[in-house]
């Protein structure tokens, strides 16, 4: 199999370093194309793949092309696509639903995933939806493609942005609580790769517990906290401090942020801007 990505930012690289992990893909059945020269031989250089700066080179070289622009620059690029034959159309972008492609590429396959950057090691996890016009067979050569890179979950696309505020950007979240149990440790005398690996090892087993033992994470909590221990001592204090509710907050936010994207890219809102240019 052959693929396209356009946008060889943080996500189609985490996408092109998670493919090449696994078995029969060649980094040549892989075409990037973006817009830096700096960036397309950087990619050249450290994932041996084939690159680009034309979009219509993308469509000459697969029928599967992943669009992971960033949402501002997908309307701009999509009106430079010209498609002549059916390829499946695979969009990352947050915010941008599968109509939005439809209505700029016309009858042609969409299918909108929200992965995350832990695709880049097999472990991301990729909600999906497909548009109007996919195929069952579409959608069998998407998933052929994205269960490789870790958990592959069909919703209603309504759902995507409320995904996206925990999984989208959750790596983040995870990111800085290790970096914040990392410098404790670090003031405290660790090295600091010492203080990563033990940051990072207690989030990745904690995860691993929580995935693979089939016991509710509440249950697993409380086996570790032991009454008038020190973890005890530690989930009161962040219990205090309104863990829960600053957590509420910020996922609030960002699918505040997610609904304004989606928004602000819809069908209705395109053809409503269309037709207040063509007065
Ligand atoms: N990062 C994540 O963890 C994550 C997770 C889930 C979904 N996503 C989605 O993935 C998409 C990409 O995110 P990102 O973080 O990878 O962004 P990014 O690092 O900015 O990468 C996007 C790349 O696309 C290039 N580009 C823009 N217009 C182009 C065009 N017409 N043709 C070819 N290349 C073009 C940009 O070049 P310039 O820099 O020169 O503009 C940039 O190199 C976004 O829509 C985001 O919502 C990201």
């Amino acid at each position: 199999m052959r693929i396209s990505i356009i946008g060889g930012g943080n996500l189609g690289s985490a996408l092109i370093q998670g493919l090449l992990q696994t078995k029969g893909w060649k980094p040549t059945d892989i075409l990037i194309c973006d817009l830096a020269k700096s960036k397309i031989s950087s990619l050249k250089r450290k994932f041996k793949i084939r690159t680009t700066n034309k979009i219509e080179d993308t469509l000459n070289f697969s029928s599967i092309l992943i669009l992971a622009v960033k949402p501002k620059d997908m309307e701009g690029l999509l009106s430079k696509l010209r498609v002549s034959k059916r390829k499946l159309f695979i969009t990352v972008a947050a915010g941008i639903p599968t109509r939005f492609l439809e209505k700029r590429l016309g009858k042609i396959p969409v299918i909108r995933v929200m992965p995350n950057i832990c695709v880049a090691v097999g472990e991301g996890v990729c909600a999906y939806s497909s548009g109007r016009y996919t195929h069952p067979s579409d959608e069998k050569q998407f998933l052929s493609l994205f269960a490789r890179l870790g958990e592959v979950i069909k919703m209603k696309e309504s759902f995507l942005n409320m995904v996206t505020a925990i999984s989208g950007s959750g790596p983040a979240y995870i990111f800085r609580i290790i970096e914040i149990l990392a410098e404790l440790l670090e003031k405290d005398g660790l090295s600091k790769k010492m203080a990563t690996l033990i940051a990072s090892q207690t989030v990745f087993g904690s995860a691993k517990m929580a995935k693979e033992l089939g016991e509710n994470p509440e249950s697993l909590r409380v086996k570790v906290t032991s009454p008038g221990g020190t973890t005890e001592a530690a989930l009161k204090v962040l219990e205090k401090g309104g863990l829960e509710e600053i957590f509420s907050r910020a996922i609030k936010s960002a699918r505040k942020r997610a609904g304004e994207l989606s928004g602000k890219h819809s069908a209705k809102h395109v053809i409503a801007n269309e037709v207040k240019q063509s007065q």
